[in-house]
């Protein structure tokens, strides 16, 4: 079993999880954190995940020095006779504690692992929890010898203890995101880590190579993630400007990461496009509207809402017709939050049955919660998972 400590929007990643693992496979254990019962896991794949471990213990509620008794114990035993130095860091979830509790217990296990011959290279704790950047460096959880362990507190009491696997490849998500050749920051600049998470939301963690679709593709970033895991993929954008942005950054991901990439991009209108079989799946950004940095007027407001909910939802229904029974999407539509933090919705997410789709069922989380923004902005990214009926 792994656990995996979720980003700053638990639901997004309980979400991606989720319909990658299945249901029955992912629980939450805290309020940032879920367990998933998988073999192996892989955090470069995973947008909403921040760090994943291995469970190694787990145990029943109780203050943070038994288990800090407990973690020194197992350690001990474990590392006895090891060979060559170990470099550990440990962060600890849910206890109210400081940096310099979880460091006392680090600094007892390199004083009894001296004593057998062992030495310990610990990873300073300026809080309870190592950030990702500092595991991401010290290469923590990445070899046998470079161990994080992840101490977290479940909301019943419960306690796990894991050892890392890794933290997201931050630098590689930056480079991704900012060394590309063509951005365009009107398009908008969709984080690679939710690009991510939206075409997990479309597969399984076992869907073999398959074709991907994002109709509203702008400068790529869905294609370029889903070109990294391995799927064909196919892009289509009312924008010349755009189609010639997305193979140039289709070209820079290929040339960086030397990878052979099956991408077909062409001009098109979503509203009237016909695509070329195969679609296996759709995973895209759709028209947001403009950008605003002000809640708009009421007048203004609906005149977008109007203008994107007729833009998508006659998407919608062209797709529709093209894609096989089944198929799955997540489409990103807009959300704008008012002054009191409420959102107002696309007219037609209430609909979206007439139109042919069902939206996907998720057990852990309520699919209201899949909103994607940041505390200044007034536009949100609503995600719609979806499969066609
Ligand atoms: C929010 S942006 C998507 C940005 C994209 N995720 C990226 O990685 O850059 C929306 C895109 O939809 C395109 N667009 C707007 N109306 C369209 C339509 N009717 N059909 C196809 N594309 C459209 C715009 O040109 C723009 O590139």
């Amino acid at each position: 079993m792994y656990i995996a400590i979720l980003g700053r929007q638990p639901s997004l990643g309980m979400a991606e999880l989720e319909h990658l693992y299945g249901a029955q496979n992912t629980r939450w254990f805290s309020d940032q954190s879920a367990t998933v019962k998988s073999d192996t896991l892989s955090i470069e794949r995973l947008g909403g995940t921040q760090k994943a471990g291995r469970v190694v213990i787990e145990l029943p509620a109780s203050d943070w020095h038994r288990v800090s008794q407990k973690i020194v114990q197992a350690y001990v035993q474990a590392w006895s006779g090891a060979e060559g130095k170990i470099t550990l860091g440990i962060s600890v979830y849910g206890f109210n504690i400081d940096g310099r509790e979880v460091q006392k217990t680090g600094i007892i296990l390199k004083q009894k692992l001296k004593k057998n011959n062992v030495s310990l290279r610990l990873i300073p704790n300026s809080d309870a929890v190592l950030n990702t950047a500092t595991a991401h460096h010290n290469k923590l959880g990445l070899s046998n010898n470079k161990v994080e362990l992840l101490v977290v507190k479940g909301g019943n009491g419960n306690i796990i203890v894991a050892e890392s696997t890794g933290a997201q490849n931050i630098t590689a998500l930056a480079r991704r995101d900012q060394e590309r050749p063509k951005r365009d920051a009107f398009v908008g600049m969709l984080p690679p880590k939710l690009a991510q998470m939206m075409i997990n939301m479309t597969t399984k963690v076992d869907t073999p190579s398959i074709r991907i679709l994002d109709p509203f593709c702008g400068t790529g970033v869905i294609l370029q993630e889903a070109a990294l895991m391995n799927h064909a993929v196919y892009g289509t954008d009312l924008s010349e400007k755009m189609v010639k942005y997305s193979q140039q950054n289709l070209e820079w991901l290929a040339d960086t990461h030397h990878l052979t990439i099956d991408a077909t991009v062409h001009q098109g209108d979503a509203m009237d496009t016909k695509w070329q079989a195969p679609i296996d799946a759709i995973a895209c950004e759709s028209y947001l509207g403009q950008p605003f940095s002000a809640p708009p007027s009421p007048a203004k407001l609906d005149e977008v809402r109007k203008n994107c909910n007729f833009i998508i939802s006659t998407f919608l229904k062209n797709i529709g017709s093209q894609i096989e029974s089944g198929t799955p999407l997540c489409v990103a539509v807009p959300a704008w939050k008012s002054v009191n933090n409420d959102f107002t919705h696309l007219p037609f997410i209430r609909q979206i049955e007439t139109l042919g789709f069902e939206r996907y069922e998720f057990k852990n989380i309520d699919q209201d919660e899949l909103l994607y923004f940041r505390e200044d902005q007034i536009v949100a990214r609503e995600l719609l998972v979806l499969v066609k009926k």
